[in-house]
């Protein structure tokens, strides 16, 4: 199949249509036949409008958060769909017009109305998860908004019963009064314990390191202070080991704050510089400092301690930093596929104070890693993930790929001009395979299906009709056991 620059440009910009309506528990229309077995909540986030009062957000990162909830029962599913009511949200929808700035997104009216403001707009738009008992929904630079798993219905932040709230220093208090609780937070499916990250920018800058247990209840933070800024999206979490990539980053607050450009754009990335590697013994101790890889690493897809004490991590590495949000940064280039994340194995051996760097797949792209829950640390048997169509030129992610561990072996599905999302899967333990589920965005009926894929080889079992679009989004999860609504 043969797609040229052009067309793949239309599929993306008819995709990124906002979406107008919201359902409220729809049965949709099922081709093929759903698996007896498969009974649970598929939640599903990612930007829903790109725009407010006709002035388009610069930043696809800055695009509305949107759940789609499916409930799957008897062979039947169910949908709904909100957009979560921050309270940015819906001061801008009462208003009717853009009233925040955005991580990648300026006011409209120049310096008068972007300067000396530093709160950005939580989107609330990257991660959904249900913990305990709670459904979150997760953007990486401020609190969570908790949801009402049945309805959707929007609760307000999350604070974790005060544990969140922000007691540093004046400035940052009033800049970010609740702290940023990442949206990748590692869960451990034995213990339920889930460890979670923030960065706060400031002098110094701060690490925050959270543990939640099984039950919701959050432990006091752990505060690291770090010798410069840094960016990072997701981390590495094993029995011994956190380990967070660093890159060098560099923030031009100047600019920020005097609103001369947005923040994405006051973000520049040295990639001249490795990123390095900080190691936190979770038993604590010592931090360990390790000179890594260059590039930029937007996500772990696995990591496990090894018996010689060193951490193996599978990554997906950008070779340099890319245009953040920017949809169209892998399709300006018909030819050109180098600048493509590729799954790739990161060893660190903290003895030596050493990394290297090998590859998993060398010829395909590889991004929205996903692999089956287990406890932190366990080394999981695939690695399932969106991907670049082998032999095809042009750099378009529209294929759901699994990478056995093992192996090597890598297969895929490959979906023509439609663009699937993260593929995730329904079973529970690592050494299991189920389905998988991937919300892929139909370029020719302009109209999003939800995919049942069988795990082990990728056959499309059932397809799933949405009455609407869903723009190109990023994460979800699966819950087996249907949550109860909030009493
Ligand atoms: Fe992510």
């Amino acid at each position: 199949m043969t797609i040229n620059r052009a067309e793949m440009l239309k599929i993306l910009a008819e995709a990124m249509m906002p979406i107008e309506r919201e359902y409220t528990d729809s049965e949709l229309r099922v081709s093929g036949t759903l698996p007896p077995s498969l009974n649970g909540v598929l939640y599903r986030n990612g930007p829903g409008r790109f725009e407010r009062g006709g002035v388009p957000y610069s930043h696809a990162f800055d695009g509305d958060g949107h759940l789609c909830r499916f409930e799957f029962a008897q062979g039947r599913v169910r949908y709904t769909n909100r957009f979560v009511r921050t309270r940015a949200y819906c001061a801008e929808e009462a208003a009717g017009r853009m009233l925040w700035r955005g991580f990648g997104t300026q006011k409209p009216g120049g310096l008068w109305t972007n300067g000396l403001r530093l709160r950005f707009k939580n989107a609330a738009n990257t991660n959904v998860i249900w913990h305990g008992n709670r459904l979150l929904a997760l953007w990486e630079g401020g609190a969570p908004h908790r949801l009402d798993p049945v309805t959707l219905a929007t609760l307000g932040e999350e604070d974790f019963a005060g544990q969140l709230r922000n007691r540093f220093d004046p400035l940052s208090r009033w800049n970010s009064p609740l702290l940023p609780f990442s949206a990748h937070p590692q869960q451990d499916a034995e213990t339920g314990e889930l460890i979670n990250f923030g960065l706060v920018l400031g002098h110094p800058s701060r690490l925050l390191l959270y543990r939640v247990d099984a039950q919701g209840m959050m432990a006091p933070p752990d505060v690291h202070q770090l010798d410069r800024f840094s960016f990072v999206h997701d981390i590495a979490v094993t029995a011994r080991w956190i380990c967070v990539l660093l890159p060098f980053a560099d923030f031009d607050i100047p600019r920020a704050l005097l609103g001369l450009q947005s923040p994405a754009a006051s973000l520049k990335l040295d990639r001249d510089r490795p990123m390095q590697a900080l190691l936190i013994p979770r038993a604590g101790g010592p931090t360990q400092l390790i000179d890594a890889v260059p590039g930029f690493i937007f996500h772990i897809a696995a990591a496990s301690d090894r018996d010689d004490g060193g951490l193996d991590l599978r990554v997906i590495r950008y070779p340099n930093f890319p245009a953040l949000g920017d949809v169209e940064c892998f399709f300006r280039e018909v030819e050109q596929t180098d600048g493509l994340p590729r799954l790739e194995w990161l060893q660190i051996d903290p003895a030596a104070n050493r990394c290297s760097l090998s590859p998993c797949s060398e010829e395909v792209g590889f991004e929205l890693p996903t692999v089956s829950p287990g406890p932190l640390g366990a080394k999981p048997r695939q690695i399932y993930g969106i991907g670049t169509p082998a032999g095809r030129r042009l750099p378009f992610f529209s294929a759901i790929q699994r990478f056995q561990m093992q192996t090597g072996e890598l297969i895929q599905q490959d979906l023509g001009a439609d663009l699937p999302g993260e593929p995730i899967p329904t079973a529970m333990r690592p050494d299991q395979e189920d389905w998988l589920l991937s919300l892929v965005y139909r370029a020719a009926e302009r109209r999003s299906d939800l995919l049942v894929l069988r795990a082990a080889d990728l056959a499309i079992q059932a397809s799933i009709e949405l009455p609407h679009a869903i723009p190109p989004g990023f994460h979800g999860c699966w819950v087996p056991t249907k949550p109860s609504p909030v009493g």
